[in-house]
């Protein structure tokens, strides 16, 4: 059967100035995109995002309404690279650094990534959340699930020797270990499908809030720059050690709203992530660090992002349910 997840998008609909050029732009004459009169002009932070994370999909399957000549259009790059430079100064500015101690990078990376102690969704949803709150949630986070762990694999060939087996490794269990129905981003489409959700890449990406545009952006940024290999590997840490205990929490609430088409998915996470944090962590970020130690700064700082990312994303979903946080 054809798996409609693994279709291109089309194009979403803008939400302001910026997006509506890019939208208009990319479906016509994708070269006439660096011709706006003056810089940036986006209406606000999510109709910059929602045009960032347009171009960085123009890298992945792009989309049904887009030649796929867009992705390598100069034009598409100026300004895609302009966005991406505004996006990392401001990851930049929230990060208020890390000073690394020296000698073996994992125990203080596991440590610190640990001691994060941000609102959380999957508890609310363990014990609370209705079971449209709980569809809400699976349709923001497709954005990311659809094409789960897509962006990591962007970093592989900029690694060493030692962190690059270990991405490969965790890599092949996160596309199923040579089995299609095992491949993560494909559990998560037939639970969607299985809810009834559209299992069509982006279907949701027009009900999402800034943040979840943002988390996607920042993941895509991370992985499309060699020169933030770093980041892009404590991200993917960050999200390693945090997501075993919320997948259980996440699985049980499902069962007990009677919703078991996702628990599947989010019991393989349970098992999976409990070994690849420490692949993650010990023989990818530490073994990067050893290599490269001017990388150790930036892995500090991608798994700083992620958590910060995904705070972010539990405050605005919970307000948006009226939890405080
Ligand atoms: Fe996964
Ligand atoms: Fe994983």
């Amino acid at each position: 059967m054809h798996d409609v997840a693994t279709l291109a998008p089309m194009l979403p609909s803008p939400r302001g100035p910026l997006s509506e050029r890019v939208v208009a732009d990319l479906r016509t004459d994708p070269s006439r995109l660096a011709q706006r009169p003056t810089g940036l002009d986006a209406a606000d932070d999510t109709d910059a995002a929602l045009a960032l994370w347009m171009l960085h999909e123009l890298s992945y399957r792009g989309f049904d309404d887009v030649s796929p000549d867009a992705e390598w259009e100069p034009a598409v790059l100026t300004v895609r690279r302009e966005l991406q430079r505004d996006l990392e100064g401001r990851l930049r500015d929230r990060w208020p650094g890390h000073e690394t101690r020296g000698g073996d990078l994992a125990d203080e990376l596991m440590r610190f990534i640990e001691a994060d102690d941000g609102p959380s969704v999957a508890s609310y949803v363990h014990t609370r959340a209705t079971r449209e709150q709980v569809l809400e949630l699976v349709r923001w986070r497709s954005i990311y699930h659809l094409r789960e762990s897509d962006p990591s694999t962007w970093t592989l060939p900029r690694l060493t020797v030692g962190p690059k087996a270990a991405l490969a490794e965790l890599q092949y269990d996160e596309y199923g270990a040579g089995r299609p129905d095992r491949l993560h981003s494909h559990l998560f489409a037939e639970g969607m499908r299985a809810l009834g959700l559209s299992t069509h890449y982006g279907a949701y990406v027009d009900e999402c809030p800034l943040e979840v545009l943002e988390m996607n952006n920042v993941m895509s940024l991370f992985g499309l720059h060699g020169r933030l290999r770093g980041a892009s590997m404590g991200h993917l840490a960050a999200f390693e050690v945090t997501s075993s205990v919320p997948s259980g929490h996440l699985a049980r609430g499902l069962q007990r709203l009677g919703m078991p088409e996702l628990v599947d998915y989010y019991t393989e996470h349970v098992v999976a992530d409990s070994v690849h944090d420490q692949i993650a962590v010990r023989l990818i970020c530490a073994a990067l660090a050893t290599d490269e130690p001017e990388q150790a700064q930036d892995i500090f700082f991608g798994a700083f992002t992620c958590l910060d990312q995904e705070a972010r994303f539990a405050r605005a979903i919970l307000d948006r349910w009226a939890v405080a946080a």
